[in-house]
């Protein structure tokens, strides 16, 4: 994900600003006098505790750790993220209004598009602990008057059926093609929505997520339709927002970015000559699922992948990878896992102050340090003080070597049985 080196220095200056700014209410609080923190403090402190958890997971990428507007992300940004704890910014707004942009996103109330709606994802009561955060981290200490009625529960978005997934299905064959359809969505991406703010579309636009570029080649349209229409139904803990789309909306993006061709062709667009002869006839699924599961084997895939409740947590779930994933990116996945590498699984290397390499892929950091997993799935901790350099590295966790290591057909048959891993309200095509 990180090409270019601008991407990666920006990460690493991200990095840094965890390190040397890690906040702490009560710290803060007694630094600005001292006093007891009842009388400093616009909320209760659990609120304010709340408001910065979510700040840290939504927000820090593009406004910042402090609300400076200067996330890793603000740099790929048409517009800068505004300056959320500058004094001069908040007096000019209510409670009310910060509540609302956060909960509708900026398109809404002529602002930057790029700004997301929080409200389809949030309870309106993370909202307003977001509100007094804001404030805090303004130093703005006027009590914020959370509403006495407000909504605790997220909200939640109805589960799209097996009827309306049939539906687009029936759309997207007749319409999907069609360039006043595919217009339409490009629109809606391009300037009315935020994808953008967190997506590369060519050379434009965030790395918060994966890059859109190839999404034709990565995403069958049925998964597209269903992710960007409820991403939390899928994984509940995405930092991916709902973004309250209508179903005509959703169709249209999907069509657009099914439709998409990146301007730089690269050679990584397409699949390989060679790698035809895999994809040219069935493979055994029951066969694949001994061989991807198999410990004494030499694919076991298992030991980094878990699939419905069975194997390893080193690499991503695959549990419905078939119905998500073209048969073309999981054998590409196989033959050149670094080819791309999948959306929280970089590679990360770690030189300690006694000049011990470790590598593995993070999981999680905080104030003490960062949790790693290495290849064999340990879980490692690494404290900050000990850390002397962090790097990312493009060349995936996942063995490179299997093409040599299998058989022609036991990679078909590997195929077969990634191809069954589906979920049922999700019709399976494969474009
Ligand atoms: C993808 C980047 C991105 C993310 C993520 C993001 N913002 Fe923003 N935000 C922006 C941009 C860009 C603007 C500037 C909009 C403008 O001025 O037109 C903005 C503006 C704002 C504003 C000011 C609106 C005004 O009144 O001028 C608030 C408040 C805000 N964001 C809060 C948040 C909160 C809270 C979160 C997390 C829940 C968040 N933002 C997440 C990009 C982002
Ligand atoms: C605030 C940032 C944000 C916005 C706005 C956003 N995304 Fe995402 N998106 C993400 C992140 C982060 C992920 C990785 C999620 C994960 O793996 O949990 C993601 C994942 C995805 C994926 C890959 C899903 C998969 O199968 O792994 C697609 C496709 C996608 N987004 C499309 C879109 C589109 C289209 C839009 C606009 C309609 C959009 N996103 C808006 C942050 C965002
Ligand atoms: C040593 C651990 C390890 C082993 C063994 C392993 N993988 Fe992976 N795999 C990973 C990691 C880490 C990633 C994420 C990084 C990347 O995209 O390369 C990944 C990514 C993938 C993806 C892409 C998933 C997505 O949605 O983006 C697929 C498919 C996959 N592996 C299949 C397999 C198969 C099939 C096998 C056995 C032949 C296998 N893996 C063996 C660690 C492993």
């Amino acid at each position: 994900m990180y090409k270019n080196s601008k991407a990666m220095r920006s990460f690493l200056k991200y990095f840094l600003l965890i390190i040397c700014f890690t906040f702490n209410i009560e710290s803060l609080v007694l630094a600005s006098g001292g006093s007891s923190p009842s009388t400093k403090l616009n909320a209760s402190p659990e609120l304010l505790e709340k408001g910065k958890l979510l700040f840290l997971n939504f927000c820090a990428h593009c406004h910042g750790n402090r609300g400076e507007g200067d996330g890793f992300n603000a740099e790929f940004l048409d517009k800068d993220p505004a300056e959320l704890s500058n004094p001069k910014f908040l007096a000019k707004r209510s409670n009310e209004k910060l509540f609302r942009v956060i909960s509708v996103g900026g398109a809404k109330i002529k602002k930057s598009h790029l700004m997301p709606p929080f409200g389809y994802t949030l309870s309106e009561k993370e909202i307003w602990s977001l509100v007094s955060f804001i404030r805090y981290l303004g130093n703005d200490k006027s009590l914020v008057n959370v509403p006495s009625n407000v909504q605790s529960e997220r909200p939640r978005k109805s589960v799209l059926t097996k009827p309306d997934m049939l539906s687009f299905s029936k759309w997207f064959a007749e319409k999907g093609k069609k360039k006043e359809q595919t217009d339409s969505g490009k629109t809606l991406v391009m300037n009315k929505k935020s994808c953008l703010g967190c997506h590369q579309l060519n050379d434009e636009g965030g790395r918060i997520g994966p890059s859109l570029n190839r999404s034709s080649f990565n995403y069958k349209p049925e998964w597209l339709y269903a992710w960007i229409s409820n991403p939390q139904n899928f994984r509940p803990n995405t930092k991916m927002p709902n973004l309250g789309l209508k179903p005509e909306e959703a169709r249209v993006i999907t069509a657009f970015l099914i439709s998409f061709q990146p301007e730089e062709e690269d050679e990584k667009f397409k699949i390989h000559e060679g790698w035809k002869q895999y994809l040219s006839s069935e493979g055994d699924p029951k066969r694949g699922e001994k061989i991807f599961h198999d410990p004494e084997g030499i694919a076991n895939c298992s030991k980094c992948h878990l699939v419905k409740g069975r194997g390893g947590k080193i690499g991503p779930d695959l549990s419905f990878v078939g119905t998500s994933r073209t048969s073309k990116f999981l054998l590409e996945s196989i033959l050149n896992p670094s080819a791309v590498i999948t959306h929280g699984y970089q590679t990360v290397m770690i030189l300690t102050e006694n000049r011990k390499l470790i590598t593995g892929i993070k999981k999680n950091e905080d104030e003490s340090g960062i949790n790693i997993i290495n290849k064999e799935g340990k879980n490692l901790h690494i404290p900050r003080e000990k850390i002397k350099k962090f790097k990312i590295q493009k060349i995936s966790t996942m063995p490179g070597n299997f093409k040599d290591l299998l058989e022609i057909q036991d990679i078909r048959d590997v195929l077969a049985y990634l191809g069954s891993l589906t979920l049922p309200a999700i019709p399976n095509s494969d474009n």
